[in-house]
């Protein structure tokens, strides 16, 4: 069987090589890929532009694709996976309707309210002057929110009044994010620990993948801007299995039958960002796609074949499928480069000085290979990720991996996974 992989980022790379380790399948296609996965045995990277779906269709077709899996989530919420699904071509993703979870932060909030899904007070305006009008009602610090997508970007908290008025004047009237700013959420600051809940949901069935924890600052100690993420570890020990049991009564199952009821019933890997405190959580978000970095941490320790999964979920037979973790524990360190999450450098050549060891994986994110080198193309450049018999150890192995990775302007955290070992 031939695959596509839709994305360019650490959580592709870790798809396509845990996709290529299934004797069944011929060549994994990633479009458009990087370095890590251009160098990844019976992987080849293909460019097509995601936004022309008839070219994506042409291609399947022509190199016999048997699965496609879309990775980030912007062609889900344009709707790939409809037209590719109506053209007869298996695609392991959300509709265009349900990835609304995620593409409209309106859409989530009210989605929440309707179905009884515990998240944090909020209100939603189409204008400056009604939500400045809003600022008054609210305690602080409180949350400004763009509406739609805004690559990790589009969440400020603001620590009184009127920073907040300058959050909205740069999402209203400087148009910061675009049209994804045309709406806005303003909601209460919820304090807590934060976790991440994936699961693999197919109409009525549920999944639920191994814990995960994520690290969305950009400093040490969770200090700085937020980034996509700076490193991920599995399990999150904050995730008791009292507390998954919590997640799936009060936030897993009522969002898949609320989908069903809503008439778009969710395919795909879907991701609650969640708040946890005192024994209690809160939706933050939800996502309508696997998380970056968390990805490479949790693939890192399935066993099974994923492309077994996708194919089971996507043909309604995930009731006769059996998923199995290694019990080890992992942690993956994102090496990042110089300035991001604001401007970054980029066209930097890599050195890497590899151990090819058991239990180590480098994932590329941000690079390309040109004239024999790696050269960096992103603002996160790697994810160093390994396994270990407990966290201490993962954690280890993954910042040794780290050392062997050397670009002008490369910086890392140093404490992810600090959370789970306290
Ligand atoms: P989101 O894109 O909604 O996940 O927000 C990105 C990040 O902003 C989250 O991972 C949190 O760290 C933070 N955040 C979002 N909403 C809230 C909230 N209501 N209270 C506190 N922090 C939040
Ligand atoms: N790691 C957070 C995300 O994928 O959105």
């Amino acid at each position: 069987m031939n695959i596509l992989i839709i994305g360019s980022g650490g959580r592709e790379h870790a798809i396509a090589w845990k996709c290529a380790q299934d004797d069944f399948v011929k060549r994994i296609y990633v479009c458009p890929g990087n370095a890590g996965t251009y160098l990844e045995d019976k992987v080849s990277n293909i460019v097509i532009d995601t936004k022309k779906f008839n070219l994506i269709e042409d291609f399947c077709v022509k190199e016999q694709i048997g699965l496609v899996i879309i990775g980030p989530e912007q062609p889900l919420v344009d709707g790939l996976t409809d037209y590719l699904q109506n053209k007869g071509i298996k695609t392991f993703g959300p509709s265009k309707s349900a990835a609304q979870l995620e593409g409209s932060k309106t859409f989530s909030k009210d989605f929440f309210v309707k179905y009884d899904i515990p998240t944090a007070e909020y209100k939603s305006f189409e204008d400056f002057n009604s939500s400045v009008n809003y600022l008054d009602e609210v305690s602080y610090p409180t949350v400004v929110k763009a509406d739609g997508l805004a690559a990790g970007k589009g969440v400020i908290i603001c620590e009184n009044k009127e920073s907040a008025i300058k959050a909205l004047n740069s999402i209203f009237n400087d148009k910061a994010f675009g049209k994804a700013g045309s709406r806005v959420v303003i909601e209460e600051f919820l304090e807590g620990e934060e976790a991440s809940f994936i699961a693999v949901v197919s109409k009525d069935k549920i999944i639920p993948l191994v814990t995960s924890q994520d690290h969305k600052a950009v400093g040490d100690g969770d200090v700085g801007l937020n980034t996509g993420g700076m490193g991920a570890y599995s399990p999150a020990p904050i995730v008791t299995e009292e507390m998954q049991k919590k997640i799936l009564e009060k936030v897993m199952y009522p969002t898949m039958n609320g989908l069903i009821n809503e008439g778009f019933p969710y395919l795909g890997f879907l991701y609650a960002g969640l708040m946890i405190k005192d024994g209690d959580l809160k939706v933050l978000e939800f996502n309508c796609r696997f998380g970056d970095p968390e990805t490479q941490p949790i693939l890192i320790r399935l066993k099974s074949s994923l492309v077994e999964l996708c194919l089971a979920a996507i043909d309604d037979k995930l009731n006769s499928y059996s998923i199995n973790w290694s019990e080890k524990h992992s942690c993956g360190v994102v090496i990042a480069s110089k300035g991001y999450p604001e401007s970054y450098d980029i066209d930097k050549e890599v050195k890497i000085k590899l151990n090819e060891e058991n239990d180590l994986k480098l994932f590329h994110a941000g690079t390309r290979y040109e004239d024999d080198k790696i050269i960096t193309s992103g603002g996160r450049v790697f994810c160093a990720t390994a396994l270990g018999n407990d966290l201490k150890e993962a954690q280890e192995k993954a910042y040794n991996l780290v050392n062997s990775v050397d670009f002008e302007g490369s910086f890392f955290r140093k404490d992810i996974g600090f959370k789970g070992i306290k």
